[in-house]
């Protein structure tokens, strides 16, 4: 067992201590980073969140003897006087290495196994031990500094939004199912067997009814829960900042929601230019072949579909007399790659899932991959793409949505490949005018494409019987650098139109009236005109952490398939809980 803190009280902590302090008496207390022997006289380095401190060892017997029992990660107390080290052992790498504690007693508070990696040492530990061990990993530079980063902006955001007169109000985590598109977590209810409640999606419907509830500016750092297939920017638990206001337009959701993003990465120390870029919908697809195109880089889609009517080429002739589509990317200065560099290109492209990449080199005469394409269709191709001497066109063909997605994609992989996406610079752009509705032909329906509260534009509304798929949506998201960072949209206030939309998704009355009845019926009651967004402040702050999985900012993340590594989560539950709960187990 260790020995007890007793009367001692922390003077300072381990990054505190300066040139000023030579001379005063101090308490130190926080873990052995790191113990250097040099026979006579002894090192440690004392750690806690806010830095390390030089402790030495000198001459004395009995307390050489203590120090020589600690070893990395042991908890301990020091006293003693600060003295200036000598100019040959400062260390300019950390804000104490001027000065160290000349030790006098130390307390022994507790001890500690030889952790699974050291915590001194960056070197690479494999993800699955870092989250089995993650209270370890929490004690190195990276996490504390991502996780302290998410604090400090956690922070901005409240103070931002109390400044413009929004309250944080919490909504329930015990509720009904919201629908975000995901599966729900379920709990099972004790007291009404059979029952359930869901986890929320999010929290869409009480922030709505806040609106209708008169709270006029509302927002929350909330937990969402949403049981989906997992990638390196999604958690099955994530925090959203939601936000809603009523009376309020588009403009006005942008005009807030700018300023903030500039004070959260004024916080991390990047100064961003507003207002954000904005780009319909229909035009991201077409130049980009995204919802969430990455403008660091150029690569544009380029629609070279007429030249090719008449091919000498029949795979493309085909495609164009079916009613598809011949597009490409310029690839700026890429006529200088090698061979192998543009086989490494058409191999990533048959990655992604192309049947076929065709480059062309522009020159004179242009030449190509496909020898059948003549060298007129080739410079037409390379005339509409406004490809110069310098670049590289790369061609695919087949229905059009599918060919911009795969080429928005094989963008994306060139740009990286290349490094064309400087991780400097941070390009915003709000994405407007989404599709109300998509068509899901296995359901054999329309869906929502956000989620069914948006309002269509006003400008569409007769179109939403005859024409549902050209209906536009007050929709926006908010994309930074290729990753979507938040979205939201101008509501539905009106009862009719609520329940017509649902009509449009196949939603029976009875079966809406079963799912958001209570919604349904607060809408009647004087809904005011209302809009907001909700931001994912993992993403937010994984962009600004320079880290490319939100793991990294969560303190407790759960793994690729949705396990909790450390709490080992889920679990099996014994039966007497089960039967409480009125549930069989069915393997
Ligand atoms: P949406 O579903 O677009 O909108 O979510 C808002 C933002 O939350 C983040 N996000 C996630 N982050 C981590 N892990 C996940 N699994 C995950 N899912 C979403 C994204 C996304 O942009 N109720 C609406 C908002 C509104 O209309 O006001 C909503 O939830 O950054």
């Amino acid at each position: 067992m260790g020995e007890q803190l007793g009367d001692w009280k922390r003077t300072h902590t381990c990054g505190a201590l300066r040139p000023e302090h030579v001379g005063a008496d101090v308490v130190l207390l926080g873990w052995v980073h790191r113990v250097r022997d040099l026979g006579g006289v002894l090192f440690i380095d004392l750690r806690d969140r806010h830095g390390i401190s030089q402790v030495v060892v000198r001459d004395e017997e009995a307390l050489l003897a203590v120090a020589k029992r600690l070893r990395p990660e042991f908890v301990v107390g020091v006293t003693g006087a600060v003295q200036r080290r000598s100019p040959d052992t400062v260390n300019a790498k950390i804000a104490t290495g001027e000065v160290e504690v000349v030790a006098r007693e130390f307390r022994l508070l507790n001890e500690a196994k030889t952790p699974p990696f050291q915590i001194a040492e960056d070197t690479p530990v494999s993800e699955d031990v870092r989250l089995r061990y993650r209270y370890l990993d929490l004690r190195r530079p990276r996490l504390q500094s991502n996780i302290g980063l998410r604090h400090k902006i956690a922070l901005g955001i409240r103070k931002y939004f109390d400044e413009h007169g929004f309250w944080e109000i919490e909504t329930p985590i015990l509720t009904k199912s919201t629908p975000e598109g995901a599966r729900d977590y379920l709990v099972p209810s004790r007291v009404h067997a059979g029952e359930f409640y869901a986890l929320p999606q999010s929290p869409q419907i009480f922030k709505q009814i806040l609106m209708i509830g008169g709270t006029d500016r509302y927002f929350q750092i909330t937990r969402c829960f949403r049981d989906e297939d997992l990638r390196a920017d999604r958690q099955p638990e994530f925090t959203q900042v939601d936000v809603e206001m009523s009376f309020a337009s588009e403009t006005q959701i942008f005009d807030l929601i700018e300023p903030l993003i500039q004070r959260v990465f004024d916080i991390s120390g990047h100064q961003i230019e507003t207002p954000f870029r904005r780009m319909p919908y229909a035009e991201a697809m077409a130049r980009y072949g995204s919802d969430k195109p990455d403008l660091r880089c150029g690569l544009e889609i380029v629609e070279v579909s007429t030249a090719f009517a008449e091919s000498a080429f029949r795979v493309f002739k085909q495609i164009v007399t079916d009613g598809g589509v011949i597009r490409g990317i310029v690839v700026p200065g890429g006529n200088k790659y090698t061979r192998n560099q543009i086989d490494g290109i058409v191999e990533q492209a048959k990655q992604i899932g192309f049947g076929g990449l065709i480059w062309v080199r522009p020159g004179e005469p242009p030449t190509s991959s496909v020898k059948a394409l003549t060298e007129g269709e080739l410079r037409e191709a390379i005339r509409l793409g406004q490809a110069t001497s310098d670049d590289l066109l790369l061609l695919a063909g087949g229905a059009p949505e599918q060919t911009s997605k795969l080429l928005g994609q094989l963008r994306l992989a060139i740009a990286k490949r290349e490094n064309l996406l400087n991780p400097e610079q941070f390009s915003f752009l709000w994405v407007t005018d989404f599709p109300l509705l998509e068509w899901n032909g296995d359901d054999g329906r329309w869906f929502s494409m956000h989620h069914p509260f948006t309002s269509p534009a006003d400008a569409d509304l007769d179109k939403l019987e005859l024409d549902p798929g050209s209906v536009r949506a007050k929709a926006y998201d908010l994309v930074l650098n290729g990753s979507e960072i938040g979205g939201g949209s101008i509501r539905i206030h009106d009862a009719a139109l609520q329940a017509r939309i649902f009509q449009r998704l196949g939603i029976s009355d009875e079966e809406a009236k079963l799912r958001f009845g209570f919604f349904l019926e607060a809408l009647e009651y004087g809904t005011p005109p209302h809009g907001g967004i909700a931001l994912g402040l993992d993403r937010i702050v994984a962009l600004l952490a320079n880290e490319s999985s939100i793991r990294e900012v969560i303190a407790f993340p759960k793994t690729a398939t949705a396990v909790d590594l450390m709490a080992s989560a889920p679990s099996p539950v014994d039966a007497k809980q089960l039967r409480e709960l009125h549930i069989r187990t069915q393997k």
